[in-house]
């Protein structure tokens, strides 16, 4: 099993009359781990923002069998989907363990809390080891390192057996090794699941993109493995110009579009 896949339709999103998403054809295979990239408002939030009902759209986006356009973000939600934004959104008061807690049941009242302390539910367990965040549980999230919180996001989505994760720039800040764990862990993640990754960082994409698309002012400028976009001058002129190649290459003029605004 390896979960369900992404199919996108000339998607458009226009705020006031700017067209931030335009036109924009996705397909994303089940179990694919695809890194979209592209320069600061290239659309890349606004694409996902779309996908999970949060800003309104045209066009078609198909998860499962079902349209996704036009459904409120809970219906959506309801269907496997679930995201994480640039800036984690744990309770920071509550133990890692409380944390996927009620990410795993949203609904259970104080008393069925109380007698589920003798035994961790299942999917917790699993949402715990696949993180990495076992031996942490009993850890307020407040106090976790950075990228700690950020595993403990996605275990959030994992207890709710969510199919398509779509994850917004997951390792922004993070120390170079927490940035190899979080590969890791999304490589673990889609081995039955569907992960889209928004990033900026070409290193960790080059490191871990099963398939990557490129978007810029809104469209997609290229798309295909890592080698293929990485080798498309397009993208090299929009958005590679600034990467570390071996010095045999033509550098192209450094464009200082990577970094988070
Ligand atoms: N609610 C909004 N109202 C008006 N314009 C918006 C809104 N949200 C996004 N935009 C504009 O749409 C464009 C795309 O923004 P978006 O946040 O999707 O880019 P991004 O690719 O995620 O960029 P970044 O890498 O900086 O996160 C930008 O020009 C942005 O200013
Ligand atoms: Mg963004």
């Amino acid at each position: 099993m390896s979960g369900e896949g992404l199919t996108i339709r000339d998607l458009r999103v226009t705020f006031d009359g700017f067209t931030a998403v335009d036109g924009v054809d996705l397909d994303i295979r089940p179990g694919d781990l695809r890194f979209l990239i592209g320069p600061n408002g290239a659309g890349k939030t606004t694409l996902v923002d779309a996908v999970t009902g949060l800003a309104k759209a045209t066009g078609s986006v198909r998860f499962g069998g079902q349209e996704l356009l036009g459904k409120p973000v809970h219906r959506i939600a309801r269907l496997g989907i679930g995201r994480t934004f640039q800036t984690a959104t744990v309770f920071e008061a509550l133990t890692v363990l409380q944390n996927l807690d009620i990410a795993a049941g949203a609904a259970r009242g104080p008393l069925t809390m109380l007698r589920r302390r003798k035994g961790v539910p299942e999917a917790v367990m699993k949402a715990l080891e696949t993180t990495g965040l076992t031996e942490l549980h009993d850890r307020p999230a407040g106090a976790l390192a950075h990228g700690q919180k950020q595993w403990l996001e996605i275990g959030m989505l994992l207890v709710q057996d969510v199919q398509l994760l779509l994850l917004d720039e997951p390792v922004a800040g993070m120390s170079h090794d927490e940035r190899e764990a979080t590969g890791a862990l999304l490589q673990r993640v889609s081995e039955d699941r569907t992960v889209v990754v928004i990033e900026h960082d070409m290193d960790f994409m080059r490191s871990f993109a099963r398939s990557v698309s490129v978007l810029h002012a809104g469209k997609v400028l290229s798309e295909g493995t890592v080698a293929q976009v990485q080798a498309d001058p397009k993208v090299q002129e929009v958005y590679l110009g600034r990467s570390s190649e071996p010095e045999s290459a033509p550098a192209p003029a450094p464009v200082p579009v990577a970094e988070e605004a």
